[in-house]
């Protein structure tokens, strides 16, 4: 356990962190073909070509910037296809998949066009959408806003942060993404943010179910309410859908977390100084770390806790 945690990244943010849930929504569902939006480093991809090879399944991944290890894997692998573009526009080229994986651009237009695509017509798959917890649940946020028609945008920011504490976005510390990516000045109202997407899709579809697993900035499943896996999906995630605990831990995380954002941008405006605002500085990241241990620790309780659970079930 203390291998895994030296390696293990301070600052939790990958769907590799459910994977537990995931593959087994997926074992469960037994999709033939795996459409993943959004790969960033592809760590996550590689853990889904995994499955898919042990499980008989293509995986296709949309990403407009792959990494160099994402595209030599997609010339040697034959059930691995790579569509070098952007969701939801590379999607109408592509076949339908039984199941997708969405994590791409986090915003309302992107999120419900997304749905509306791996659901149209007949399609019934199981689809995973990441970020539908704070920050970007009731907030958007854009890589590409250019790719995005101006009515389906919000007023912007490249340099502000979001902070969990406030609904105002701040100029030190928050998340931001560093230039990446934008994010909405405002929180809330209509058309905004992941969540709410998934919600206006849900309500145009009745026969579809959705479960949502609160930590790491949130995962919801959709899939249709008879569908036959539905009853192991739903015996996997309703210990965790709607856990107060759960969302007071992510709460306490996300606070966590924006205060080393914080902690770090003011170290790199002090320039690293040898003085004693950086001795202090450090000395605060090492009690959040500390914290962080702790909460490291509770989550793997709860992993126990999960595998047993699977295991007796
Ligand atoms: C949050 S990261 C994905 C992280 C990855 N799924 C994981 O959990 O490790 C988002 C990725 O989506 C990509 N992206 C942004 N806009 C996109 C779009 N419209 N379609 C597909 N991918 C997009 C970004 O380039 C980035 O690599």
């Amino acid at each position: 356990m203390l291998a895994d945690a030296v390696d293990e990244p301070l600052l939790l943010h990958s769907l590799s962190e459910h994977a537990e849930l995931i593959f087994g929504a997926l074992d469960a569902a037994q999709p033939r073909r795996i459409v993943e939006i959004g790969s960033e480093t592809g760590g996550f991809s590689k853990q889904l070509l995994d499955w898919s090879g042990a499980n008989g399944a293509t995986l296709v991944t949309v990403e407009p910037y792959p990494t160099p290890e994402v595209r030599e894997l997609a010339e040697k692998t034959p059930h691995f296809e790579l569509v070098i573009g952007r969701s939801p526009g590379a999607l109408a080229g592509l076949d339908p998949a039984d199941a997708y994986v969405i994590d791409g651009d986090h915003n309302h237009w992107t999120v419900l066009r997304e749905l509306r695509a791996a659901y149209a017509g007949d399609a019934r798959p199981l689809a995973i959408l990441h970020d539908v917890g704070w920050p970007c649940a009731r907030r958007d946020q854009y890589y590409a806003p250019h790719a995005i028609p101006e009515d389906g945008q919000h007023p912007h920011s490249w340099e502000k942060g979001r902070d969990p504490d406030q609904r105002e976005l701040v100029d030190v510390g928050g998340f931001h993404g560093e230039f990446e990516f934008a994010v909405a000045v405002d929180e809330g109202g209509t058309d905004n943010g992941v969540l709410a997407a998934v919600e206006e899709f849900l309500e145009s579809r009745p026969d579809l179910e959705y479960r949502q697993v609160e930590a790491i900035f949130g995962v919801g499943y959709v899939y249709p309410a008879d569908a036959p896996y539905g009853a192991r999906v739903r015996e996997l995630l309703d210990p965790w859908h709607e856990s107060t605990l759960l969302e007071r831990m992510e709460r306490n995380r996300v606070r966590l977390y924006a205060r080393v954002l914080e902690l770090q941008d003011q170290l790199r405006r002090a320039g690293l100084g040898s003085g004693r605002v950086a001795l202090a500085l450090e000395d605060r990241i090492e009690a959040l770390e500390a914290e962080n241990t702790a909460l490291r620790l509770e989550r793997a309780r709860l992993r126990e806790r999960l595998a047993g659970h699977m295991h007796n079930a």
